[in-house]
């Protein structure tokens, strides 16, 4: 065979399999046009290998060339096609009914904590209290100096606080906050008398995790200063806040028991009677003079309250929660209840 008759048959065989894929509607039509062309028995691509054995010697490899060549632009379009047809296996999808209602989309929520959080900023925003933040990682002076808190004291052992490792080249060590009592001494410095705020923030110690201990958990700090403060003045607002809280005005109480906190003299642990029995808040008390001294406040001149009440525990007792750890799985089946 001469060369040129062989190269027009593989022009002509290029320009009908282009055709015959292009003109496929559907994936049969388009896997028959396949096998028609591309079969690798009987396909035309094949007869036309065949007849490669008849063309002249000294042309062969130039028809060896254009055959290969050929071939690949076949392929080329079946895969072009195949593309824009689909192959057949996609899902089949049902019928579609357009005056089916919508599916609603989930929309998140508010942790149940910041919930608490921002209802109890809100009743004490109510009572005159201003919200201020203070900073996690805490030195030395805010976490214990400052609050009374002298160099022996135990409350300062590494076993009981997240010291920061790289503090250990520092002059001052920094921890993670043990306490929100640090915000006290920080707005004190800072500000003339009167004061009154609330901090509510996260605190850290190096306890177990088990079903009422976790190592980070939310303090709720308050402080009042001014002249003439009393422990019934700390007594009202306690109970004024807790009946915010819970409801059933007055129902609720807040009981006193005499305590010891390095900070606050008299010091007291804060109960309140809660569906017939005494739930622990935190602890309260008037705020040690030496604590006024230190942040330069003449205590002659004003005396204050202060408070901490722990935010998980008031959280858990309103929602029934009874293991702590529930509320840091983020399991979302858990915290959509709330
Ligand atoms: N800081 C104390 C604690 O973490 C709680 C506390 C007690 C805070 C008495 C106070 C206070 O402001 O007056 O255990």
């Amino acid at each position: 065979m001469a060369l040129s008759e062989f190269l027009a048959s593989l022009d002509n065989l290029a320009e009908q399999a282009r055709a015959a894929f292009a003109s496929a509607d559907s994936s049969e039509s388009l896997e028959a046009a396949r096998i028609d062309y591309l079969g690798a028995k009987s396909g035309q691509v094949r007869k036309v290998q065949q007849g490669l054995g008849k063309v002249d010697k000294a042309d062969k490899p130039t028809a060896g060339k254009r055959f290969n060549e050929v071939k690949n632009l076949i392929e080329a379009a079946l895969a072009e096609a195949t593309q824009q047809i689909g192959t057949g296996n996609e899902e089949i999808t049902e019928p579609f009914d357009v005056t089916l209602p919508g599916r609603p989309t989930r929309v998140g929520h508010l942790h149940p904590i910041t919930q608490t959080i921002r209802e109890m900023k809100d009743i004490m925003g109510r009572l005159g209290f201003t919200a201020v933040e203070g900073p996690e990682i805490e030195d030395d002076w805010h976490n214990f100096e400052a609050l009374n808190i002298p160099l022996s004291h135990p409350a300062r052992d590494p076993l009981d606080n997240f010291y920061l490792a790289t503090a250990e080249k520092l002059e001052k060590p920094l921890l993670l906050r043990s306490q929100t009592s640090t915000v006290q001494i920080r707005v004190m410095e800072n500000t003339p008398p009167p004061v009154r705020i609330i901090s509510l923030g996260r605190v850290y110690r190096p306890d177990t995790a088990d079903a009422t201990h976790y190592p980070m958990f939310h303090q709720i700090e308050g402080l009042l200063i001014d002249r003439g403060v009393t422990m019934a003045d700390l007594k009202s607002v306690l109970r004024l806040f807790c009946q915010s809280y819970f409801g059933g005005e007055d129902k609720v109480h807040v009981r006193f028991r005499p305590s010891f906190f390095p900070f606050t003299e008299p010091s007291v642990e804060v109960d309140m009677n809660w569906q017939g029995g005494w739930m622990e808040m935190g602890g309260a008390g008037m705020v040690d003079p030496n604590v006024l001294r230190a942040v330069g406040y003449d205590p002659e001149e004003v005396t204050g309250f202060a408070f901490g009440l722990g935010v998980e525990r008031i959280c858990m007792r309103q929602h029934g929660i009874t293991d702590i750890r529930a509320l840091y799985q983020n399991d979302v089946r858990f915290l959509e209840q709330f």
